[in-house]
């Protein structure tokens, strides 16, 4: 698999599963545009990457913002020319109880991990489909699929990502463009550090696998559902949870 020449966007690319997958990119022989609110720990990370092989290049960006999302992808095809690939990987949670949720943890969460993705891919989609030739993989989530109590927003969000998926697939298949989701289980990041062992071990302990994943699981899976090992594939859900959902 490579992806030597092409030009790959990860959004909430300085840490956690989009770093792993920023630097999976890269190894595999990619330009990197790294999208991070934290723009300074996105411009060290490039400045790692471009050490050795191909460039890669940092771009502050909160994806909440329409007018930020817009403006970056616009400098990403400025110094690029052109994206490739595609990977919405920023989210965030703010848990809680349903009957307990207030407005704004709501709006957050879907502004950040559905409404996040809409936009990037809104401002991406028309250079994919004028090239005819592109690839989107968006990072959902198992609970968008199973549900999980306390996550009622970030659930939500999740599953509205798999119907952004399909519905992009299908409106953009016909122009070589590709739409696919990875569903992450349990993976070990600073999203899921809160967490005490024994959750951990609750969640964990009757899978198949019996072990929490890594950042790296969830890169391999996105860099096949972006590569043209999975020319045929598009429109399809992932699930890289272990076992945790089949
Ligand atoms: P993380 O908290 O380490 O990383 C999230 C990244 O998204 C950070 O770089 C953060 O700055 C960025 N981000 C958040 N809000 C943003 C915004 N408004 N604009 C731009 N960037 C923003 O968490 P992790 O675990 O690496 O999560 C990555 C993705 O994987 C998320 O979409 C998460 O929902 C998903 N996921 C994680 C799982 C886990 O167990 N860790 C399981 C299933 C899905």
């Amino acid at each position: 698999m490579t992806f030597d020449g092409k030009v790959v966007l990860v959004t909430g690319g300085a840490r956690g599963i989009g770093r792993a997958i920023a630097q999976r990119f890269h190894d595999l022989g990619a330009q990197v545009a790294i999208f991070g609110r934290n723009v300074e720990a996105a411009q060290a990370f490039a400045q790692e990457l471009s050490k050795s092989g191909a460039p890669a290049k940092a771009y502050g960006c909160d994806v909440s913002s329409a007018d930020a999302c817009n403006a970056a992808v616009e400098e990403v095809l400025k110094d690029f020319q052109k994206i490739d690939v595609l990977v919405n990987n920023a989210g965030i949670t703010q848990d809680g109880l349903f009957v307990r949720m207030k407005d704004e943890a709501w709006q957050q969460v879907l502004e950040t991990n559905l409404g996040g993705a809409f936009r990037i891919m809104r401002a991406c989609a028309r250079s994919m489909l004028k090239a005819r030739s592109g690839a989107i993989v968006n990072v959902a989530s198992v609970v968008g699929l199973i549900g999980n109590a306390g996550q009622a927003n970030y659930c939500a969000a999740k599953a509205g990502l798999v119907g952004l998926t399909k519905a992009a697939a299908r409106e953009f298949g016909a122009r070589g463009v590709r739409v696919n989701a990875v569903a992450p289980g349990l993976i070990e990041t600073d999203m899921t550090a809160s967490m005490t062992g024994d959750q951990k071990q609750a969640l964990t302990g009757n899978l198949p696998l019996a072990r929490a994943g890594k950042p790296e699981d969830v890169a391999g899976a996105v860099c096949f559902l972006a590569s043209d090992d999975a020319a045929y594939v598009t429109g399809q859900v992932l699930s890289v949870c272990g076992g945790m959902v089949m």
